[in-house]
C-alpha cells in the first residue's frame, strides 16, 4: 500500500513536498482553514477545509498513514487530537516549543547554543526596560505568526519614541540585540525514526528587509570547524525534541562564532536548491523521514544558487537555460509575495555566483 501523507497547509512548501512524494507512489491530502488560498496544491490531492473535532478530520481526510505541516503556525491541541489516529511529524510537542519564538530561545539556551541577548517584553514598560538594557538596534519581534520579516520592528536611537507608542501589547514579543553578523547561514537535516540525521551542505543566505532573496550552497566561507559547530548544535537540538523529518536552522555568523537565530520545523525556502543540486531533495528527505524509509544522500552535484521570485514573475522562455531551473508556485502575484524562484547550477561559487547576478537583473529589473 502506498503511503498516504495528510499535509496541514496547502502553500508552496506542501505543493513541493506532494510534486517529489507522488512519483515515489505517495498520496496527498491537504488541511486548509476557511478561506485559505488552495492553488498551489491544486489537483495534487484531496483538500479538506477545518471542521470538526480531530477524529471528524482524520476520517474526512480519508485517514492519512501520517500527518506532517507545512508551516510553523498550526494548531497544536488539534495535532495532539490528530495523535490518537495516526503518528504526526515532526511531534506536536516539537512543533509547540518551536513555533514561539520565546519558547524557542529558551529551549536553545538550556542547551547552551549561543544566542544574540534577548528579553521577553509583554508590556511598554518591559519595552522600555529592554531599549535601556539592551544594546540599540534592537529588533522586537512577535512571540508568534512572524515569517519573512513580517511582525518586526527594528528600534534604534532615533525612531524608539515612535515604536513605542505604535506597538499594541495584546500579543506578547520578544527584544533581541541586533548581531553585526558576517553572513547569514542556515544548516537543514533530516531525521528518521530510527535517530539516524542527515546534514545537507551548509548554505549561505542574503535577505532583502527581513526576507530571504538569495541562497548558495555548499556555503562558500565556513570553516570545517564553524561547520562541526552548526552539525552539533542542530543534531543536539533534533535529539532533546526527539524531532522526525526535515528542520532548518538559521544563523549569523559573527568571526568564527556562529549565533543562532531562529528554527523553522519544517522544508525551508533556503532549502530549495536540493531540488536540483542534491542527490535527495529536501522534499523527498523529509517525506522519507517521516514515513519511515531510509534517508537518501544529502550531497550536492557541484554547487548551487538560488534566487526567489519576491513579488515578480519569469516565465521559462525567459530563464531556463543550461544551467538555470525556474519553479513556479501557481499564484496570483502581488507585492512581496513569494511566486517561485530560479535555481541555478555550476562548477564555482564564481559561476553561480555571476549567474544568479544575471537573473536577479534579468528578473527584477525586467
Ligand atoms: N538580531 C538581529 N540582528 C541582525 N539582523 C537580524 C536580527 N534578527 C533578524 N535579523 C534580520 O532579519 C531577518 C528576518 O528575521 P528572523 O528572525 O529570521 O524572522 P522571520 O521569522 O521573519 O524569518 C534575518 O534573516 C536577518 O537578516
Ligand atoms: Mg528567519
Amino acid at each position: 500500500m502506498s503511503a498516504h501523507i495528510a499535509i496541514i497547509g496547502s502553500g508552496q512548501l506542501a505543493r513541493m513536498m506532494a510534486l517529489d512524494g507522488i512519483p515515489m507512489g505517495m498520496r496527498f491530502s491537504f488541511l486548509v482553514d476557511e478561506g485559505e488560498d488552495t492553488r498551489c496544491v491544486n489537483a495534487l490531492g484531496n483538500v479538506v477545509v477545518r471542521c470538526g473535532e480531530a477524529g471528524d478530520i482524520y476520517r474526512q481526510l480519508g485517514e492519512p498513514d501520517v500527518v506532517t505541516v507545512e508551516k510553523e503556525h498550526v494548531d497544536i491541541d488539534l495535532l495532539k487530537g490528530l495523535q490518537a489516529h495516526c503518528p504526526v511529524h515532526p511531534n506536536p510537542d516539537a512543533l509547540k516549543i518551536f513555533k514561539n519564538r520565546l519558547q524557542e530561545k529558551l529551549s536553545l539556551q538550556s542547551l547552551s547554543i549561543p544566542l544574540a541577548p534577548f528579553q521577553s517584553v509583554t508590556s511598554r514598560e518591559d519595552l522600555q526596560q529592554a531599549l535601556r538594557s539592551l544594546d540599540k538596534p534592537i529588533f522586537l519581534k512577535s512571540e508568534e505568526q512572524g515569517y519573512d520579516g513580517y511582525n518586526q520592528h527594528r528600534i534604534t536611537r532615533d525612531n524608539a519614541e515612535q515604536v513605542l507608542d505604535a506597538v499594541s501589547f495584546a500579543g506578547a514579543w520578544v527584544a533581541e540585540e541586533f548581531v553585526p553578523f558576517e553572513r547569514e547561514v542556515s544548516f537543514l537535516a533530516a531525521r528518521g525514526g530510527n535517530g539516524d540525521i542527515a546534514f545537507y551542505p551548509a548554505v549561505e543566505n542574503y535577505h532583502r528587509n527581513g526576507t530571504l532573496l538569495r541562497s548558495i550552497a555548499p556555503a562558500p566561507s565556513l570553516s570545517a570547524s564553524q561547520i562541526a559547530t552548526g552539525h552539533r548544535y542542530l543534531s543536539d537540538i533534533l535529539v532533546k525534541t526527539d524531532y522526525v523529518g526535515l528542520i532548518c536552522m538559521e544563523c549569523f555568523v559573527v568571526g568564527d562564532d556562529i549565533l543562532v537565530n531562529e528554527i523553522a520545523p519544517r522544508v525551508h525556502n533556503s532549502g530549495h536548491w536540493t531540488a536540483k543540486g542534491a542527490l535527495t531533495s529536501q522534499f523527498e528527505n523529509h517525506l522519507r523521514a517521516i514515513a519511515g524509509l531510509p534517508l537518501g544522500s544529502c550531497e550536492a552535484r557541484g554547487i548551487s544558487g538560488m534566487l526567489n521570485l519576491l513579488g515578480v514573475t519569469a516565465t521559462a522562455a525567459q530563464v531556463v537555460d543550461e544551467h538555470c531551473f525556474l519553479t513556479l508556485y501557481g499564484k496570483t502575484q502581488q507585492p512581496r509575495r513569494k511566486l517561485g524562484h530560479i535555481v541555478v547550477s555550476g562548477q564555482s561559487h564564481e559561476d553561480v555566483e555571476a549567474r544568479l547576478a544575471i537573473m536577479e537583473k534579468q528578473v527584477y529589473c525586467a
